[in-house]
C-alpha cells in the first residue's frame, strides 16, 4: 500500500470548535432516608433492597396481600357488575392505599426472605397467596409448617351479605431444617379491631397480635426484621419485649408513622435492657 500524503493546511476543513461534551457521571443511587434509635433502625426502602443488606435472626412481616383481597377492601364487598383478573364480581378498585402482592412478587420475594434470616420467617398472607408463599420456600430447602390461622372476628364484614366475611389471616411459619425451638400455638383468635388502631396504615395489625408472635418466634436480645414495617407494629412489639427491630417501609407516610410509633416505643430515660427468658415469662 502507497504511503499517504497528509493533507495540506489549506485544503483542510475549517476548524469547527468542538462542542464541549459533558461526561456523563454516574449518578450514585441516593442514601435512602433513615430513621434510629435505641434498639431499632428504620429506613425508607423497598424490602428488596433493605432484605440485601440487613441480616437478621428472624422475620416477622406483613406484607400486602393478593389482589383478591386488596380489592375486597373497597366496601368489602362483592358486585356482580365489576370484574377482575382475579375472577368475576370483584370489585377491582383497591383501597388499602398500596398495591397488592402478586404471585410472581413473592416468589421472587422468597429467596431475599430466606437468605436476610438466620432463624424464623413468618409471614402473613391470605388464602390465594399461602400456597405460592409455601412453595416458594419449600423449594428454597426450609421447612414450612400447616397453615396456621389468625382469626380475629369482625375483621372484614361482607356489607353484601352474600356470602362469609373474611375473618382469617393465614401465617407461613418456616425455618431451616435442623432449627429446633419448641412448640408453638397452632392459632390465634384476637378481638375485633379496636377503633383507635383506625389512624394507622390500613391493614394494621394489633399490637397484641404482634407481642404474642415476636414472643413466640425470637428470644430476648434477637434482632426481627419486618422488611414492610408499615406503621410499625412489628417493630413496637419488638422493642417491648427487649429484642431489637429492622424495618423497611417504601410509603413515606408510613414510614413517618412508624417512626414516631418506634420513638414512642423506648423512653429515652431508661434505656433498654434485654428482657430474660424468665422475666419473659410473666410478661
Ligand atoms: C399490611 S401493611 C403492614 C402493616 C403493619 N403490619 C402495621 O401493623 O402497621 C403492608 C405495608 O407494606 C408496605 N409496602 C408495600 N410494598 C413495599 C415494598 N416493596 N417495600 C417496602 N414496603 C412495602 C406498604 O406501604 C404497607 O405499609
Amino acid at each position: 500500500m502507497g504511503k499517504k500524503t497528509p493533507p495540506r493546511a489549506d485544503t483542510l476543513p475549517p476548524k469547527t470548535k468542538k462542542k464541549a461534551t459533558k461526561k456523563k457521571r454516574k449518578r450514585k443511587p441516593a442514601e435512602p432516608k433513615r430513621a434510629s434509635g435505641d434498639g431499632w433502625e428504620l429506613v425508607l426502602q423497598d424490602a428488596w433492597d433493605g432484605l440485601r443488606e440487613y441480616p437478621c435472626d428472624h422475620v416477622i412481616c406483613d406484607p400486602p396481600f393478593s389482589e383478591r383481597t386488596h380489592a375486597g377492601q373497597k366496601h368489602g364487598r362483592r358486585t356482580e357488575s365489576e370484574g377482575t383478573t382475579d375472577g368475576p364480581g370483584l370489585l377491582s378498585e383497591h383501597g388499602l392505599g398500596y398495591p397488592h402482592l402478586t404471585p410472581e412478587q413473592v416468589a421472587s420475594l422468597c429467596p431475599f426472605l430466606h437468605s436476610a434470616s438466620t432463624g424464623w420467617v413468618v409471614v402473613m398472607t391470605d388464602h390465594v397467596l399461602f400456597p405460592i408463599w409455601e412453595r416458594e420456600f419449600r423449594e428454597l430447602g426450609r421447612y414450612v409448617f400447616a397453615p396456621v390461622p389468625v382469626v380475629i372476628p369482625g375483621m372484614n364484614v361482607r356489607l353484601a351479605g352474600d356470602g362469609p366475611s373474611n375473618w382469617t389471616i393465614w401465617l407461613v411459619v418456616t425455618r431451616p431444617k435442623g432449627l429446633k425451638d419448641g412448640t408453638k400455638p397452632g392459632a390465634y383468635l384476637r378481638p375485633a379491631e379496636d377503633p383507635r388502631r383506625s389512624k394507622l396504615v390500613k391493614g394494621a395489625k394489633p399490637l397484641s397480635l404482634m407481642d404474642q408472635l415476636v414472643r413466640d418466634y425470637s428470644q430476648p436480645g434477637d434482632t426481627i426484621c419486618d422488611p414492610f414495617a408499615g406503621s410499625g407494629t412489628t417493630g413496637v412489639a419488638a422493642l417491648r419485649s427487649g429484642r431489637e427491630f429492622v424495618g423497611f417501609e417504601i410509603n413515606p407516610e408510613h414510614f413517618k408513622q412508624a417512626e414516631e410509633r418506634l420513638t414512642a416505643a423506648v423512653d429515652p430515660l431508661f434505656p433498654r435492657h434485654p428482657i430474660t427468658g424468665a422475666q419473659e415469662s410473666l410478661l
